[in-house]
């Protein structure tokens, strides 16, 4: 959800700038900008389309200096156009602005600006910040952008320079922003909606929190954070995330998602280590709370809709499940005895901080389950696990929502007294994943792809445990190939789905060795009677798959196993459809607006 990079050093900042972006492209990507600033002068170079089709060779020459900002655009007011792109610049061009978010109050902020007689070029939101600095400008840069900022509402992360300073300033409200710094001869800065922006050059990040400004200083090499309310010179820490730049690389893999996929051979055993203490005194919370819940989005999801069964059938527990997006709307019987489990891969995700933040306001305690460290939901927290699955930038989530359902199961045990248990069951299941994920697995699968990839709509069915992995089943499809895909319980299919049912149409049932068992493969049979080919991901053969692909055996983890297969169907279909897996159309990795 628009990717925005800054930068400060001894190195020409135009070509730092472009192979960062092209790094946060997964966050939005149909149009794309940048500037430099030279001897007081800003150049610019924007256009629409994805930075990684746009080739510069005489960066120098075109955009010279040491300092700059990029931004890559995910739309939410106005069309991708180059007019639209960031950055955004005020009536004299003394002021530029890239902007992450959305300005809630940009109608009448744009309206009061007319009225004093600034004019606009875009239809965005951003444009109104650059302006408002402007009308601030003879209190001086950083006076300026405070004032300004001061007018805004909704959510946002800046990064903002003037013509006349030296300074580069960022300001964070709930979208993310992080500094990143190396030090070389010279300390150099990097400034980020994402880490894997600056990985290639540093690891070692600064975050800044809501309602706090940084200001880089060029000359002095000097970093300082202000927190907005006045409270000058904030403290922060150098944290080292652990990340290595080779993890968000593609590593010889055609795209992110395939690769992400595979990495499953090690992701699903790194979730599960954790420290034991925290795990057991986790589930103590759980099993005394008065209400647990599970809020994520997507994917996200998707995994805490399969918790919710996890936790019943392994703990016989109740936790609800609510979409973070609805959740606000679903507060009146939280209290301070509620406990909220929020799951998010980037823990960025705008709909997740309006729950956890919505939940906070009644007392509710939050324990979530993340992917990167640092992130808002990590801090905002009262306790996190982090599920160490490395860098995730496909926007179709794979790797991460595995090492979730690892790491929920893991909870779900430890609740029933059974830690030991759970970790035997997830270490298998960790190594018959390892054993699955070969080329002759792939292939079978791309054989399947093959079959089915020019076919209008895709069914997938699945009980208990598996009915959530039936709605991620369609997620993934949907979302990479553009085949309208939809998920159902087995035992829905007669209230309405069978109605759409023709002959040839593929229905994939996930099947484990479990008590549900026969039914799902009695529902897929009604398919079948109905001209439906079958699918079977399952343990075993059954007569009724026109097409089996075999997963192992693993009880109570088959959730883990039965998605794996259908996330490298739907990887497939993808590219035989022609369409680039790593950036679905409309979508984005990290949506930070609601
Ligand atoms: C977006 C992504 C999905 C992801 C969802 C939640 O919609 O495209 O892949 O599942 O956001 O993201 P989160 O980072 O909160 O897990």
């Amino acid at each position: 959800m628009c990717g925005i990079v800054g930068y400060i050093g001894d190195t020409v900042a135009a070509p730092v700038i472009f192979e960062s972006l092209k790094r946060l492209e997964y966050r939005g990507y149909d149009s794309y900008g940048f500037a430099t600033l030279h001897n007081n002068e800003f150049f610019v170079k924007k256009d629409k389309g994805k930075i990684s089709d746009a080739s510069f060779e005489s960066f120098p020459e075109m955009l010279p200096g040491f300092m700059g900002v990029g931004h890559s655009r995910w739309a939410t007011h106005g069309i991708p156009s180059e007019e639209n792109s960031h950055p955004h610049l005020d009536c004299k061009g003394n002021f530029l602005v890239v902007h992450n978010g959305i300005i809630e109050n940009y109608q009448e902020l744009k309206s009061e600006l007319k009225r004093n007689g600034h004019t606009f070029k875009s239809d965005t939101d951003t444009e109104i910040i650059p302006h408002l600095i402007e009308e601030f400008a003879e209190l001086g840069f950083e006076e300026a952008v405070k004032e300004a900022v001061g007018r805004l509402k909704g959510r946002y992360a800046i990064v903002a320079l003037s013509r006349n300073s030296d300074k580069m300033i960022g300001v964070r409200r709930g979208s993310p922003l992080i500094v990143g710094i190396k030090d070389s001869d010279k300390r150099e800065y990097f400034l980020a909606s994402d880490i894997p922006a600056f990985l290639d050059h540093t690891n070692n990040v600064m975050y800044l929190d809501d309602d706090e400004m940084v200001i880089i200083d060029k000359n002095k090499r000097s970093i300082k954070f202000h927190n907005l309310e006045g409270k000058e010179d904030v403290e922060k820490r150098l944290i080292n995330i652990g990340w290595e730049a080779g993890q968000a690389e593609k590593n010889g893999f055609e795209h992110f998602m395939l690769k992400e996929i595979m990495e499953q051979k090690d992701t699903i055993m790194r979730a599960l280590s954790q420290d034991e203490k925290s795990i057991e005194s986790m589930a103590k919370e759980i099993n005394n709370a008065f209400g647990t819940f599970f809020t994520g989005c997507g994917t996200a999801g998707n995994v805490c809709l399969a918790g919710e069964y996890i936790f019943s059938k392994v703990a016989g527990k109740h936790i609800n499940f609510t979409v973070s997006s609805e959740f606000p709307n679903y507060h009146h019987f939280l209290t301070d005895r509620t406990l909220l489990i929020a799951v998010s891969q980037s823990g960025e995700t705008a709909d997740v901080l309006e729950a956890i933040e919505s939940a906070k306001k009644k007392g509710v305690k939050i324990i979530s389950l993340v992917n990167v460290m640092g992130s808002s939901l990590d801090r905002k927290s009262d306790y996190s696990f982090l599920i160490n699955a490395g860098p995730e930038k496909a926007v179709a989530s794979t790797k991460a929502a595995t090492s979730q359902l690892a790491l929920i199961t893991l909870l779900a045990y430890a609740c029933a007294g059974k830690l030991n248990e759970g970790k035997r069951l997830l270490i298998e299941t960790a190594s018959k994943v390892n054993d699955m994920l070969n080329p002759r697995y792939e292939k079978h699968i791309r054989r399947l792809a093959k079959k089915i990839h020019r076919k209008d709509n895709l069914y997938i069915i699945g009980r208990s445990l598996n009915y959530p992995m039936a709605l991620e089943s369609a997620i993934k499809i949907q979302e990479v190939s553009y085949i309208h895909a939809q998920g159902f319980a087995g035992g829905e299919l007669k209230h309405g789905p069978l109605a759409l049912i023709d002959k040839g149409t593929p229905c994939i049932a996930l099947v484990a060795e479990d008590e549900v068992k026969n039914d799902v493969i009695s529902n897929a049979m009604e398919i079948k009677s109905r001209g439906g080919y079958i699918i079977g991901v399952a343990p075993e053969n059954n007569e009724v798959f026109d097409y089996w692909i075999r997963v192992p055996d693993v009880g109570d983890a088959s959730p883990i196993v039965n998605i794996i297969p259908v996330q490298i169907l739907a990887y497939h279909l993808a590219v035989l459809r022609g369409c680039n897996p790593d950036y679905p159309k409309n979508l984005a990795k990290s949506v930070t607006v609601k």
